[in-house]
């Protein structure tokens, strides 16, 4: 079976000016009922046209106002739970000037207090571990691990604090997905409110119940927007991922934006079609025997199972090896449609934070700027697995590997060919960096409308905070 990659100007035209197949084409040949959330499309007509300002990419100033005006405002990814498995179990996460004390005080209950001591200012907690109480290393004030003081040595010399208690301040958390999230704004907006529709989009996929199993950082030289860029879109495939061409639909993604919605976007992005720009005519057979020798980090193996009869999708056969080679999971894989084991349904939720839906990718990203220089971010990776995630207590603890200078993706193994991916937009992004810096007459940046709609969505969101 030959696919013809000609297309009618009027089919074109339906797409809004979009070639090739559409995400909404590949859902109607799906094996299993196509649950009503991949249905949904949206583009928010309003995010316009217009160019992007290239200083954001790397001015001070800009930064600035980001840390005063954004970061100090938003709920932000702090940790998943899996780093901090039981009681008394700590993390910290910084950002900027902040410093923020992560810690579990009951099975599914977690604090946060900044990262300072009350009596001079010392660093209370350094590194991610187990503790019984919070000391500080200078003079030994002490609080438990929900933040009430238990000691202050020679209290006698601070009669100032006669009756006052001082706690350890404590900054906004709650958790989704199994991830805890933080937010230092006192007047923030519940958690709830500020995630929108991502909790109903999950029904189907519950993060929760799934372990972090791996956790990978690298500090990459580039703005952390443009890093969250070259995630929340996927049509640099053939600029930047050649080798995924073949069963990748890399110009055929849908991208959705919602009016109302701020904070998040999706993209579904098709697996085992063949791509866009392919430049030559390939078979489904041979879009499937492509993606076996490229699943990333399973152990595949090859054979007849991956056999695509006459008249048959590839997606069809590639779905059904992914549910064999993803089970057994805590989910009904078999309840799954094609898409949702198959297809790369990639959510953002402003500003660090990029989880994948459905069971076909199980990472998540986090993307967050470095103290205060604009030109670097840490990029992270988790891994999620599928088996149902052991009580607290029997757990684990998640620690990152972090990827020191010349170090790659590609070193991590279990990565299988994602890390060359990982390695190649890690490159890319570093130029991008380089370019957006350097002197032009040509200030703006010309983002594309409905490709890159989940990158203007992100700086409209931004805008949002900046101007107020
Ligand atoms: S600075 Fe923390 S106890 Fe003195
Ligand atoms: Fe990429």
């Amino acid at each position: 079976l030959v696919l013809q990659r000609e297309e009618s100007e009027s089919e074109i035209r339906r797409r809004g000016g979009r070639t090739g197949r559409s995400v909404q084409d590949y859902l109607d040949r799906d094996s299993r009922p196509v649950p009503e959330v991949l249905r949904r499309q949206s583009h928010d007509d309003s995010l316009g046209l217009g160019d992007i300002d290239r200083t954001q990419y790397f001015s001070p100033q800009f930064h600035e106002l980001e840390m005063e005006r954004m970061w100090s405002r938003v709920w932000q990814m702090a940790c998943h739970q899996d780093e901090i498995p039981n009681i008394g179990d700590a993390t910290v996460y910084d950002i900027g000037d902040w410093s923020i004390i992560v810690v579990r005080v009951g099975s599914a209950e977690f604090k946060a207090f900044y990262n300072t001591c009350p009596h001079r200012g010392t660093r209370l907690c350094s590194e991610p571990g187990t503790y019984r109480e919070f000391r500080c290393p200078y003079h030994a004030w002490t609080w438990t691990i929900d933040g009430k003081l238990k000691n202050i040595p020679c209290r006698w010399d601070f009669p100032q604090l006669d009756g006052d208690e001082v706690p350890l301040p404590e900054v906004h958390v709650d958790t989704w997905g199994g991830f805890v999230f933080v937010n230092f704004d006192p007047n923030a907006a519940p958690f709830s409110e500020y995630l929108g529709a991502l909790p109903e989009h999950y029904d189907r996929w519950p993060l929760e119940d799934r372990p972090g199993s791996m956790w990978v950082g690298k500090e990459v030289a580039c703005n952390w927007k443009g890093g969250i860029g070259a995630f929340v879109e996927g049509w640099h495939v053939v600029g930047v991922h050649p080798q995924l061409i073949s069963f990748n639909g890399d110009g055929d993604g849908q991208y959705d934006t919602w009016p109302g919605q701020p904070n998040i976007s999706r993209y579904i992005f098709p697996a085992a079609v063949p791509g866009t720009h392919l430049n030559y005519d390939i078979s489904e057979q041979d879009v499937a025997d492509e993606f076996a020798q490229c699943a990333a980090y399973f152990d595949v193996s090859l054979g007849d199972s991956w056999h695509v009869p006459e008249g048959e999708l590839a997606r069809t056969v590639v779905a059904a090896r992914m549910r064999d080679m993803l089970g057994p999971a805590a989910l009904d894989l078999d309840a799954l449609t094609d898409s949702e084991v198959l297809d790369g349904i990639q959510y953002y939720l402003f500003p660090n934070f990029v989880p994948y839906g459905g069971v076909g990718t199980s990472l998540a990203y986090r993307f967050r700027p470095l103290g205060h220089d604009p030109n670097r971010c840490l990029f992270e990776v988790y891994v999620l697995g599928l088996q149902a995630r052991p009580e607290p207590g029997a757990a684990t603890r998640l620690e990152m590997r972090f990827l020191s200078d010349g170090e790659h993706f590609c070193d991590v193994k279990e990565f299988g060919v994602l890390g060359e991916v990982l390695d190649q937009d890690v490159h890319t992004l570093e130029l991008s960096q380089l370019g957006v810096r350097s002197r032009t007459s040509r200030p703006g940046l010309k983002f594309s409308k409905y490709q890159e709609s989940r990158l203007r969505h992100l700086h409209r969101t931004l805008d949002s905070y900046l101007g107020s």
